[in-house]
């Protein structure tokens, strides 16, 4: 069966909430979801990356910090040269999600840090394929809706500053749904 492993960091559970929602997507695409929650910079970051190495695709979630990947993703890619350097990674599906506190907020260039990985190792990168919402500027209804900020890099969304059972917006959760269908039918087309 088709296996997606979804390697995420999460400081106050936001990114966990669409690490989860992501999940669901892999499940709903027909697709194993292997969760693979980073805890630290310092962990031993053998058992992630051998669960990358050994499912068919992979979906990158951190949090948007100073307007890049946190402190332990970056780690576990930095550990991932040890990968690199037998090529492992090569050819495997990859693409990734963020959450941040503003709208804006320099969340491409987290998916731009998870893509330039991407690439390093010759994977390869899929955005989600969801095209931006349509929402009229003075409506509230963006919240409902996928995609309601506009990424064609991954997924991107917003959370505010409350408890991750009620922010990010279900609209944002089912983007990251759709995000982890597509990625399981695409990993099971590459295997067929
Ligand atoms: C150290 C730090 C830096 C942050 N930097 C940004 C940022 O650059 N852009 C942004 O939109 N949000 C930023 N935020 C807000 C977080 O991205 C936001 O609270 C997110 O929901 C946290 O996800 P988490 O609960 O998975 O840790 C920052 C938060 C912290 C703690």
């Amino acid at each position: 069966m088709t296996t997606v492993a979804i390697v995420y960091h999460s400081g106050y559970g936001h990114t966990e909430a669409l690490a989860k929602a992501v999940a669901e997507g892999v499940k709903r695409g027909g697709a194993t979801a292997n969760i693979i929650k980073l805890e630290s910079a310092a962990q031993d970051f053998t058992a992630a990356l051998d669960a990358v190495s050994a499912a068919d695709a992979v979906i990158f979630g951190s949090p948007t910090y100073m307007g890049d990947v946190s402190v332990p993703l970056r780690a576990f890619f930095e550990a991932s040269s040890k990968v690199w350097f037998t090529q492992g990674w090569k050819d495997k599906l990859a693409a990734g999600f963020t959450v941040g506190a503003t709208f804006g907020g320099n969340k491409d260039h987290t998916l731009t840090s998870m893509i330039v990985l991407s690439m390093q190792h010759g994977m390869l990168w899929s955005g989600p394929g969801v095209p931006n919402a349509q929402i009229n500027r003075n409506s509230d209804a963006g919240a409902n809706v996928p995609n309601r900020i506009g990424s064609a890099l991954g997924v991107v969304t917003q959370a505010d500053n409350a408890a991750a059972d009620v922010t990010p917006p279900e609209g944002d959760r089912e983007f990251a749904r759709l995000h982890g269908e597509r990625i399981a039918k695409l990993a099971a087309k590459l295997e067929a």
